[in-house]
């Protein structure tokens, strides 16, 4: 349910660049989510990957509160040690090169973008990345979302943007070159709908960009963070990026992102390069230090990899029913691909029986659970998903 005026308030006061679903939330508490009723939802979202823990995990509300009361934020001018401590996790646990923090995924995206630029020098100015994938949505980060139906209001992008069929591996050849900075990738594109990369695919990338040069940047603000098992997607896979994106569950549930580079990329940007004036806040970086160890955690990540392969089992049980046309997932990342266009009226048809999905397109319905999720609450949506398909 929605309060009394909250729909009018908003449309008065916001601009209007979402679209909402009708119902309100105050609380949360693990996967749920509670309407002002205190009607509970189960979120299969998370806020698109952003808060892994779940609601309020109790370790990162603990830290926020004790951070809150001894030092919120200062300045990038002065050591503080959540930040130095969060940087030397995110190192311990990825490539071992240094971290560079800002406050979301675009702005990740952006400093990869500019420690490419400045790392290739003037004559390497061009980017190749995948049709399909997603960035975020400003200027620099929009030019290399490969989605012309995001960028056409916005034009001209940032020039020298190649894009490639994922898991086309001619066309990738064809694309990279002698002026090429850096190839982005995410190793599972979410935004477009789930469709996780060929390892061969991601291998060809690592190749290509150790011939020509160039540096390969991996998003890992949807994958990582332990959503589809391990702690980043690439790992997994078997190589490693030159550059990593993190932003969204790194924070569980407060605004941060950050890059990292590989030992001797990392030390491209000097003083006066980039900078953010909020960048690597003791609290954020203290919210983000409880949740990384939560979402580190070998148990949950075990418990993603068997929850997540149920789940899709079940997911393939409504094609196998003829109730959707193709399931697909990694971990707790899955979706489905409908036989018509009712993506939309699923998702409605979901947030009344009391379950938080979303549609990537007209035929694709996403699911991205808190990892805490249990595999009751994941049978349970499954029972209502095939009621809705099959109404
Ligand atoms: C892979 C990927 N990169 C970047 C972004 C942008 O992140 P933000 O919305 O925090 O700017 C998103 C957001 O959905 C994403 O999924």
């Amino acid at each position: 349910m929605i309060r009394e005026q909250t729909t009018a308030r908003e449309r008065a006061a916001l601009m209007r660049n979402y679209g909402r679903y009708p119902v309100e939330f105050v609380r949360g508490e693990g996967a749920w989510l509670y309407d002002p009723a205190d009607r509970g939802y189960l979120d299969l979202m998370s806020g698109i990957s952003m808060i892994n823990t779940g609601h309020c995990h109790p370790a990162v509300v603990a830290a926020i509160r004790e951070q809150a009361g001894v030092l919120i934020n200062t300045s990038n001018l002065y050591y503080t040690d959540p930040m130095i401590a969060l940087a030397e996790w995110i190192r311990d646990t990825s490539m071992g090169g240094r971290v560079f923090f800002c406050n979301s995924g675009a702005e990740a995206s952006e400093a990869a973008i500019k420690l490419a630029r400045k790392h290739g020098g003037p004559e390497r100015t061009e980017f190749v990345s995948l049709e399909n994938g997603f960035h975020g949505r400003t200027m620099g980060a929009l030019a290399l979302t490969g989605q012309p139906d995001k960028q056409e209001a916005f034009r001209p992008l940032m020039p020298g943007v190649r894009y490639v069929p994922r898991n086309d591996g001619d066309a990738l050849r064809a694309a990279v070159g002698e002026r090429t900075c850096a190839i982005a990738i995410e190793i599972v594109q979410g935004e477009c709908g789930v469709h996780p990369l060929d390892d061969e695919f991601v291998h060809l990338a690592r190749t290509l960009a150790d011939d020509s040069g160039a540096l390969l940047i991996v998003d890992e603000i949807q994958t990582g963070m332990s959503r589809t098992g391990p702690l980043y997607a690439y790992q997994d896979v078997g190589i490693e990026p030159d550059i990593m994106c993190l932003a969204k569950s790194l924070g569980g549930g407060v605004p941060i992102g950050a890059i990292t580079a590989r030992p001797g990329i990392d030390d491209t940007f000097q003083p006066g390069d980039h900078g953010s004036t909020f960048a690597g806040s003791p609290l954020a970086c203290a919210a983000a230090l409880a949740a990384a160890r939560v979402l580190a955690d070998p148990v949950l990540q075990q418990h993603v990899r068997t929850e997540g392969s149920r789940f899709l089992t079940g997911l393939q049980g409504l094609v196998d029913d003829g109730l959707a046309t193709a399931a697909r997932g990694r971990g707790l990342m899955c979706a489905i691909d409908l036989p018509d266009d009712r993506g939309g009226q699923v998702v409605i048809d979901m947030l009344d029986r009391g379950f938080l999905v979303n549609n990537t397109s007209a035929r694709t319905v996403r699911f991205l659970p808190p990892l805490v999720v249990t595999g009751d609450d994941l049978a349970s949506a499954l029972v209502a998903l095939r009621a809705v398909l099959s109404a």
